[in-house]
């Protein structure tokens, strides 16, 4: 069934009031179809757990559609030049490409993310966790976000892809206005930002690469410059493309689960309390921290081929959808109970990381620097309380709160 016009007009995603409480409009609109037209971004929007699931492994549907179909024959426009350094930025991203190329480019970095490798970063990890939050901690009260999480978390991929850590207020402040990119309710103001960031960015990481060509060390980047997989080197664009897509991807998203997770945890003390005694592990709090208000809320595709059908909608080659991973995370008919937030759900289902052969690459490293911070939030600090009401960025598709003010307690 179509969703009322009244209802809407309350899943407007610039309205403040939506973006801070989103899940009851959502829920509203899942209970009434898994998939719904929205004019105003000329997409179709997927709602349940099992249509997104699905979507997510059909092959038919792409990230991109330039592989096969040119703007025109799909009648949609050409990339505006205005934001020419933008697309360039991304031309090589994992995220814009489908086989062969993705497949080529993948298969290069997930050697540095299996999860036995990342799993031999924990002590790195750990005790980076400790260093950062410590000092905080014997203030008596801090900022999450900004005090904790960004420099942790850039840190870490910084320390993975050899890149300078002194660099993390750049890198910050070029993927900010990046991100901006991939709302649906972007001004050309923001999307000037992210051109000129984009652009600033690209600069950085050649000159990065050109350092890594003269001081090579073992991690990424350089093994990157370095490699030449059956014959075939990689260009320079695509290293570019690549490190960027992972130092951006690297942080935000876990920033934002830190941070989302964390005011649930705060929320619920009954749960808090379950992790910091020890009854409920902070590796299984995890995952109900990524499926109870997952920070990635919303995610593109291309119809591709003829005769695909999602949510029981028959598609036209050329038609976007859009899956909303927030709503499929609350789906009741796949999680029981699904608003109640129980740290010790354990279900690692939920599509918080999507799914299918464009799955999280860092979910492994997310995963375990999510848990050590939480594992040493609870042992240093158990007595964590709220110190102030937090609030929402106002941007959907990239879900996070402007700051997690807290008390030692
Ligand atoms: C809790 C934290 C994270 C969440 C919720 C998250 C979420 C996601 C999601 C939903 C996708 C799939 C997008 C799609 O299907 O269109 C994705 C892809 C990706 N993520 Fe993450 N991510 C997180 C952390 C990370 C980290 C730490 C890294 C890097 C080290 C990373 C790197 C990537 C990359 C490179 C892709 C593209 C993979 C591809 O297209 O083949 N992510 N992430």
């Amino acid at each position: 069934m179509a969703p009322s016009d009244e209802l809407l007009t309350r899943f407007d995603l610039t309205d403040p009031a939506f973006i801070a409480a989103p899940y009851p409009v959502l829920a509203e609109l899942r209970a009434g179809a898994p998939m719904f037209w929205y004019e105003p971004s000329q997409q179709w929007m997927v709602t349940r757990w099992d249509a997104v699931h699905g979507a997510l492994r059909d092959r038919r549907l792409g990230r991109i559609y330039t592989h096969r179909y040119t703007h025109a024959e799909l009648g949609r426009p050409a990339p505006d030049p205005r934001w020419s350094d933008f697309v360039e930025s991304e031309r090589w991203s994992l995220l814009n490409l489908e086989p062969p190329d993705h497949t080529r480019l993948r298969s290069l970095v997930t050697k540095v993310f299996t999860p036995s490798a990342v799993a031999a970063l924990r002590p790195m990890i750990e005790e980076l966790s400790a260093t950062v939050l410590a000092p905080l901690v014997e203030g008596g009260g801090f900022e999450l976000l900004t005090g904790y999480a960004q420099p942790y978390s850039v840190a870490v991929i910084c320390s993975m892809l050899g890149v300078p850590r002194e660099d993390t207020q750049l890198l910050l402040d070029w993927s900010h206005a990046i991100v901006k990119m991939y709302e649906l309710t972007t001004t050309d103001e923001q999307r000037g930002a992210a051109n000129t960031a984009a652009r600033d960015f690209v600069a950085y990481t050649r000159a990065l690469l050109a350092d890594k060509r003269r001081r090579p060390d073992d991690l990424l980047v350089s093994q990157l410059v370095a490699v030449e997989e059956a014959g075939e080197r990689l260009t320079e664009d695509e290293i570019v493309c690549t490190t960027i897509v992972l130092l951006n991807a690297g942080h935000e998203a876990t920033v934002n689960t830190l941070g989302n997770g964390m005011r649930a945890l705060m929320l619920h003390p009954g749960e808090w309390a379950r992790v910091t005694s020890g009854a409920v592990t902070a590796r299984t709090a995890v995952e109900e921290m990524v499926r109870w208000d997952t920070p990635v809320q919303l995610f593109e595709r291309w119809v591709l081929e003829e005769g695909v059908a999602v949510g029981g909608v028959e598609l036209q080659v050329g038609d976007e959808i859009a899956m909303l991973f927030g709503s499929a995370n609350r789906d009741p008919d796949h999680f029981p109970d699904p608003d109640r937030f129980d740290a010790g759900r354990g279900d690692a289902t939920h599509v918080g990381f999507g799914g299918g052969t464009h799955f999280c690459i860092g979910a492994p490293l997310a995963r375990l620097e999510l848990e050590v911070s939480l594992a040493t939030l609870a042992s240093l600090a158990p007595g964590l309380v709220l110190a102030a009401e937090p609030s929402y960025n106002p941007t959907f598709v990239i879900r996070g709160l402007t700051g997690l003010e807290l008390a030692v307690g």
